[in-house]
């Protein structure tokens, strides 16, 4: 019987989520960051690449120590196209099931969708507004993906990052500064 990984060995198959044991954070982003760029080869269908990158980190956040093994949610939520009004809508995690649609402006996501600025929250209790999807989360960060579609200088919020913990401070600088940098690779990545 043909291994279905077989077919994907061109790009990058199924033991690419296998991050090391004892691999420092800063390594599983860099090794991240590789691969997505890899499996984003001759991809651009957002719905693809985020999907693969949903497990990435997810295997990625498995694959550390407290606090990052504690992360219950990592995906995605892009701009609703059937909207009136700018509002995400949910894109491909991996988790337990979660808000459908969060307005720009509202909660975490919101807020960084309308400012276009990375919100890392240690304490989501403490953030007015918060969307409380699921209860066991604690801390959460949320990073915009920005692109200038229409070339005309002005980058619009295409999506959005979310990643959150189950324990309080689960994200710092090293988890904001490599997501930013996961944004920037999915902005020009993507067909959007
Ligand atoms: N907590 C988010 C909602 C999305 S879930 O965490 C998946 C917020 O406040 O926007």
């Amino acid at each position: 019987m043909e291994d279905c990984r077989n077919r994907i060995t061109r790009q990058v198959h199924a033991d690419a989520t296998n991050f090391a044991d004892g691999i420092t954070k800063e390594d599983a982003y860099e090794q991240l960051l590789m691969l997505a760029e890899g499996l984003f080869t001759g991809q651009r269908n957002w719905v693809c690449n985020l999907s693969n990158t949903a497990s990435l980190l997810w295997h990625a956040y498995k694959s550390l120590p407290s606090p990052s093994n504690a992360v219950n949610w990592a995906g995605f939520y892009v701009l609703d196209p059937a909207s009136s009004s700018p509002q995400l809508i949910l894109g491909p995690f991996q988790g337990k099931v979660a808000c459908q649609t969060i307005p720009f402006g509202r909660g975490v996501c919101g807020t960084a969708a309308q400012s276009q600025a990375t919100q890392l929250v240690a304490d989501v209790e403490s953030f007015p507004g918060h969307i409380a999807c699921d209860g066991d989360s604690k801390s959460e960060i949320v990073v915009p993906i920005v692109v200038d579609r229409a070339g005309n200088g002005s980058p619009e919020v295409v999506a959005i990052i979310d990643v959150d913990c189950a324990d309080l401070n689960g994200f710092d600088e090293v988890d904001k500064k490599h997501l930013e940098q996961l944004a920037q690779l999915l902005a020009r990545s993507c067909d959007w």
